[in-house]
């Protein structure tokens, strides 16, 4: 049978036929009250998920491309950002910073492990000309969830700007944009916010503001003067051709998400994480992240020895049509990763645990079946 391919993967997810179909509606000029009103909604209900009453601007890329926003607009070329890498996204702004020629500070930790308040703080003193400090909110590479409340606490009042990558965290886990003190808060349209991929967001403080308006920015189409000053036209846009189709899907799922409430999106997720984690050791799987670190996003699973996790990967998509995600960098060897946001539910958790079992079967590794999906079903009974 020529099934859909299910997506269990940290992004894109899984999305629901009507968010979806939105995107097939006619085009509505950028430029004209046909569009501005959708756009502008975007932006308010986005602020609401952000937790923010600061200024929310889109871009027209995927995750990547907010991050070096965030990063081209802020610093002056040559200047010190404390880049925290808790894996493979963290390094990417450091990357991002070494091609904007500022001079990136590496505080490397080993994978599943979190951020420390008190590392960042020893960075801060041995160099007191740090001017930004990048922190991944939920690291896809590793699973792991960074305390950004407890960072945000400590850096209130410094000198800094504090920036988050929230490309799979924001949307998906309980995130303070202004309670948290951030300056610049990042996200993308295809993971927690239910959507196509297509659509970069960045949200900045007044500091945020006042540091962008001081530097003479080297990207001209990621330049946010310009952006800035397309939001405060008398009829609202980007200052170019947004991608005006995934736009319409956007706003469907914003305004599902502010429908169902985002609070209760975040205890289904949380509830799924959950029953995933309990089937993961029922089958005698281990979890890679470290047990403080975790979230619920999606969990890595270390895979069990002989096996290489493209096989799982490959065995799950081509007999059963459901993705799983592989490991990222040097985890490509060893782990692989199953997410629990997007438009699923009970359904497709039960689905991808029977039939990983079943390809764990066919691996040699499961003698016998059904033990991860009852511990699943457990977890659901008693939720
Ligand atoms: C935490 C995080 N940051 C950044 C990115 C990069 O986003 P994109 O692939 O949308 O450019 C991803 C994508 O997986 C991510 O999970």
């Amino acid at each position: 049978m020529d099934l859909d391919i299910l997506l269990m993967t940290p992004g894109p997810v899984q999305l629901d036929s009507e968010v979806l179909l939105a995107g097939a509606r006619p085009l509505r000029h950028h430029r004209t009250n046909d569009f501005a009103p959708l756009y502008s909604e975007c932006v308010s209900l986005l602020k609401k998920f952000f937790k923010t009453n600061k200024r929310l601007l889109l871009t027209t890329s995927s995750g990547t491309g907010a991050m070096e926003t965030a990063i081209a607009n802020h610093f002056h070329p040559g200047e010190k950002i404390l880049s925290v890498e808790t894996g493979a996204f963290g390094e990417r702004f450091t990357q991002i910073a070494h091609a904007f020629k500022l001079n990136p500070i590496p505080l490397k930790y080993p994978w599943g492990h979190r951020a420390k308040v008190e590392d960042i703080a020893k960075e801060l003193d041995k160099n007191p000309d740090i001017k930004g400090v990048t922190v991944t909110f939920n690291e896809t590479s590793t699973g792991v969830r960074n305390d950004l409340e407890s960072i945000g606490k400590f850096l209130k009042n410094k000198d800094v700007l504090f920036i988050t990558d929230g490309v799979s965290g924001i949307g998906a886990l309980p995130f303070e944009m202004d309670a948290w003190n951030l300056d610049v808060a990042i996200s993308a349209s295809q993971k927690g916010f239910l959507a196509p991929p297509g659509v970069g967001m960045i949200a900045l403080s007044e500091r945020a503001i006042a540091k962008l308006q001081a530097v003479d920015c080297s990207a001209y189409y990621f330049n946010l003067k310009h952006y800035i000053k397309n939001q405060d036209l008398p009829i609202p846009s980007y200052p170019w051709t947004p991608a005006i189709s995934v736009m319409f899907s956007l706003h469907e799922a914003l305004k599902k998400i502010e429908r169902v409430g985002i609070e209760k999106i975040f205890a289904h997720y949380h509830n799924l994480a959950e029953a995933l984690r309990t089937s993961v050791k029922a089958l005698g799987l281990s979890i890679f992240t470290q047990p403080d670190a975790v979230s619920d996003v999606l969990t890595v699973i270390n895979t069990p020895p002989g096996i290489h996790p493209k096989q799982i990967v490959k065995e799950v998509h081509d007999s059963y049509g459901v993705l799983l995600a592989g490991g990222q960098d040097h985890l490509a060897e060893k782990v692989f990763r199953i997410a629990t946001i997007g438009a699923i539910g009970e359904r497709e958790m039960i689905g991808t645990i029977g039939l990983l079992e079943l390809a764990l079967k066919k691996l040699g590794y499961l003698k016998d079946l059904g033990v991860g999906t009852t511990a699943l079903l457990k977890s659901f009974s008693q939720q």
